[in-house]
């Protein structure tokens, strides 16, 4: 059973400039409607879930030109008080990176910025002692190593098959120490192996989970938020004793995000 939660600190960018002008992932449709001021309000909405669940929200100044900038989770890595600054793969939004350097620069934290693509905590993510890296579509296989170097965790790279999962976190979510929810054909078949191994009791989300993105969700090791749409997801988790908040963010996924996205944890 998991009675642990753990108060977080998150940062989080208001999808101000929130649109969709450019297609770097399949979800990405410019010629497709939006609403940003709807947007705005289901962000917003996600910001006070975590705030009702006793986590503490940081904000970052949104910059005009990156409509991107919403997606805090591929601003950074952060250890034990160390940062790994992010190199994006597309021009569109390499000048988010040192947006996001400078914010943690700024509040005293040592940042260290990549020679090598990777998109922060969309492929980083740290699952109790170690991390867990995916490659394939962003992140490349060389920063694994680098990230190993600077956050001095164990590296434990996950290779990317499904081009609309293109990011880790839109298809395995931590949610404890022990565990993660993941899609299993998001991953080649040794990366399944390694993921059976390591996580023997895993949650697995099915087609329709990932399709609306369920798995692009944040867990304090006792709550899971997720996307409302992820109702075999949602039902899942509590099967293996997760408290559940279901959330809406469908605008965002228009441009191939979800709760996680949004969301980058800052670890001192
Ligand atoms: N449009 C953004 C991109 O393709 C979405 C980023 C989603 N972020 C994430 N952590 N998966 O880069």
């Amino acid at each position: 059973m998991k009675v642990t939660a753990s108060p977080r600190r998150y940062l989080m960018c208001r999808p101000t400039y929130f649109a969709v002008t450019y297609r770097i992932n399949p979800w990405m449709d410019p010629t497709a409607p939006y609403d940003s001021a709807l947007a705005v309000r289901q962000w917003e909405s996600l910001r006070q879930t975590y705030l009702d669940l006793g986590h503490t929200v940081d904000e970052i100044d949104p910059l005009p030109g990156l409509p991107d900038m919403v997606f805090a989770a591929n601003g950074a890595t952060t250890v034990d008080g160390r940062v790994l600054g992010v190199q994006f793969r597309d021009a569109e939004r390499a000048d988010e990176a040192p947006a996001y350097a400078s914010w943690f620069r700024e509040r005293g934290f040592v940042v260290t910025m990549p020679k090598h693509t990777n998109e922060g905590e969309g492929d980083i993510l740290l699952a109790g002692d170690v991390l867990l890296a995916g490659t394939g579509f962003r992140t490349s296989h060389a920063s694994h190593a680098e990230t190993q170097e600077v956050l001095r965790r164990p590296v434990i790279t996950l290779q990317l098959v499904d081009p609309n999962y293109y990011h880790l976190d839109t298809a395995l979510c931590v949610l404890d120490e022990t565990n993660v929810a993941y899609l299993p054909s998001a991953f080649s078949p040794g990366s399944q192996a390694v993921l059976q191994q390591l996580f023997p009791h895993a949650v697995i989300a099915d087609a329709q989970d990932a399709a609306v993105l369920g798995l692009n969700a944040v867990s304090d090791g006792r709550t899971v938020v997720l996307p409302v749409q992820a109702t075999h997801l949602d039902a899942e988790l509590r099967k293996a004793g997760y408290e559940t908040v279901g959330v809406d963010v469908s605008e965002l996924r228009k441009a191939g995000g979800g709760p996680k996205c949004c969301t980058l944890e800052v670890r001192s």
